[in-house]
């Protein structure tokens, strides 16, 4: 990953290749950008050279605007950056798409100073993260051509006033335990399904939690079967990769309060033998990006010492149609007990999450919450940048909804109508996995209908369908990268640190 220091140095003097400066729009009559943040404070030579150039390269200070200006006669950096931040006030989110932007944009570069406004730990935060995330890029892949996909920025620089103060410093190292666990989730995601089996997402739990305070069991085919997790080995059954299901456990002494994430981490979603169209199939390989996102985020609740227990259990298994495969009819036993008619095999996230709420109730949890890239209907309804929240407590969905806001992630509350549950009714199980009178209608709220038959009474809980966020098939944007997009760790990572906080 990109490395992040401080900087009290003049930004002026200060050797570096790009030295990036925040504008935002002039206002009123006026038109075109005002520098704003430490660049506003440059010298009036140098300033009012900058400032010519902006004008003439027609910068307009909007968020995301992007012009590059040499550096002569303004900075020892032979190369400056401006990147618009939008009208002000600027919120945490509007510094963290601009640096992201700003980051972004420097890829092939090796050093860069970014002076934008800062003017709390918050706001610092933001930055480091936005320019963490922004320089994100998966290359593992690239050979030939490797040199036309340039290396993301190694170095950056944040301006401060005192490159020595505590709370910045913490707000850096908080900073950066978040966008490691964002970019491991991405690195995840981005990985091709042949080189991601369910073993190989299990190894890559032991490896992510090594050296942190994180106690990891794994539970192979054998183990599965003896314990009885019949929806995650339903699941896995057509594969010649068997399925696993990882429990990382995070015990910090005397915490009060527990929250317990589990993860849907289909390696590969071809649907099974309800098998899926060929168009955009590729797109299934993000399809553990839920227990990708609990993965990361009890590694980062770790690295940053939050006092709250966390429990994640990864249920990770391949989707594939074969000889051996659970067919449209079959029933499974899960590992509460109830069964399941499976009338469609490709709704198998609800089938491997049936056994993973059940077993993570035993830990007794204060609060649980399952994460999955569950339907296509949650991407009709929200779009491609938006998660559902679903929950059976509504303080609990509110607080997530507004954890998600803190911390730049987009989310909306969305209910569990009464209606739907007895569509679920089986003619030979306890429940089916889909609706009997079709697929389509409420598919996203159906599918959490399903899964709150898996909760227990009084256990309060919510099921996050990031569907829609966890793969951006579209354009890089902000710190927002093409593929794996890490989505819902910063949100788990907020709500486990608020649970700490006791708020
Ligand atoms: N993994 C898919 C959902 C999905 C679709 C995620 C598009 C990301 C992008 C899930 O397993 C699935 O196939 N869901 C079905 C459910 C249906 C059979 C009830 C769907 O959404 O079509
Ligand atoms: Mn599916
Ligand atoms: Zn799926």
């Amino acid at each position: 990953m990109t490395t992040l220091s401080l900087s009290s140095a003049d930004a002026a003097t200060l050797s570096t290749d790009v030295l990036v400066v925040a504008t935002a729009p002039a206002g009123g009559r006026r038109k075109g950008a005002v520098l704003v943040g430490p660049a506003a404070s440059l010298k009036a030579a140098p300033k009012r050279r900058l400032e010519e150039s902006l004008a003439a390269l027609g910068a307009t200070g909007k968020a995301g605007d992007l012009v590059r200006v040499p550096g002569t006669g303004i900075a020892a950096a032979p190369l400056v950056l401006a990147v618009g931040l939008g009208q002000g006030p600027w919120s945490d989110e509007a510094l963290r798409r601009a640096a992201g932007s700003a980051a972004r944009a420097l890829t092939g570069t090796r050093r860069a100073l970014l002076a934008l406004p800062t003017d709390s730990p918050a706001a610092l935060e933001a930055v480091a993260q936005g320019a963490l995330l922004g320089a994100y890029e998966f290359r593992t892949y690239r050979v030939d051509s490797k040199s036309s996909h340039k290396a993301p920025l190694d170095r950056v620089s944040l301006q401060v006033a005192d490159a020595k103060d505590a709370a910045s410093l913490a707000a850096v190292a908080r900073a950066k335990a978040v966008s490691g666990a964002v970019n491991l989730a991405r690195d995840l995601v981005n990985t091709p399904a042949g080189d991601l089996v369910p073993s190989d997402l299990a190894a890559a739990a032991i490896a992510a939690a090594a050296g942190l305070p994180i106690e990891v069991e794994v539970l192979d085919e054998a183990a599965l079967t003896a314990g009885g997790y019949g929806g995650i080995l339903g699941v896995g059954r057509g594969s010649a990769n068997p399925p696993r299901l990882v429990r990382l456990a995070y015990r910090p002494e005397g915490a009060s309060s527990h929250v317990a994430f589990v993860g849907k981490g289909i390696t590969f979603d071809t649907g099974g033998i309800s098998i899926k169209p060929s168009l955009s199939m590729h797109e299934m390989k993000s399809d553990m990006g839920g227990a990708a996102a609990a993965l990361g985020a009890i590694v980062a609740s770790a690295r940053l010492g939050l006092d709250v227990a966390v429990t994640s259990y990864l249920c990770i298994a391949e989707n594939m149609p074969s000889g051996s495969a659970t067919k449209p009819g079959d029933v499974l036993h899960t590992y509460g007990g109830t069964t399941i008619e499976v009338l469609d095999t490709d709704a198998e996230g609800r089938l491997v999450l049936a056994d993973g709420l059940a077993r993570a109730q035993e830990d007794k949890p204060d609060v649980l919450i399952d994460i999955a890239t569950l339907t296509g209907a949650a991407v009709i309804a929200l779009g491609a940048r938006t998660f559902g929240i679903m929950a059976n407590d509504d303080g609990l969905r509110t607080q997530i909804h507004d954890a998600a806001g803190r911390v730049g992630e987009a989310s909306w509350p969305m209910p569990q109508p009464e209606e739907l549950r007895s569509r679920l009714d089986s003619h030979v199980a306890d429940i089916a996995n889909i609706p009997l009178t079709g697929r389509r209608e409420g598919g996203m709220l159906s599918a959490s209908i399903f899964l709150r038959e898996f909760v227990k009474p009084g256990q309060k809980w919510a099921h996050l369908d990031i569907a829609g966020p966890a793969y951006n098939a579209h354009a890089a944007h902000d710190y927002t990268p093409r593929g794996g997009t890490g989505a819902a760790v910063r949100t788990l990572v907020q709500v486990a640190a608020d649970l700490a906080s006791g708020s």
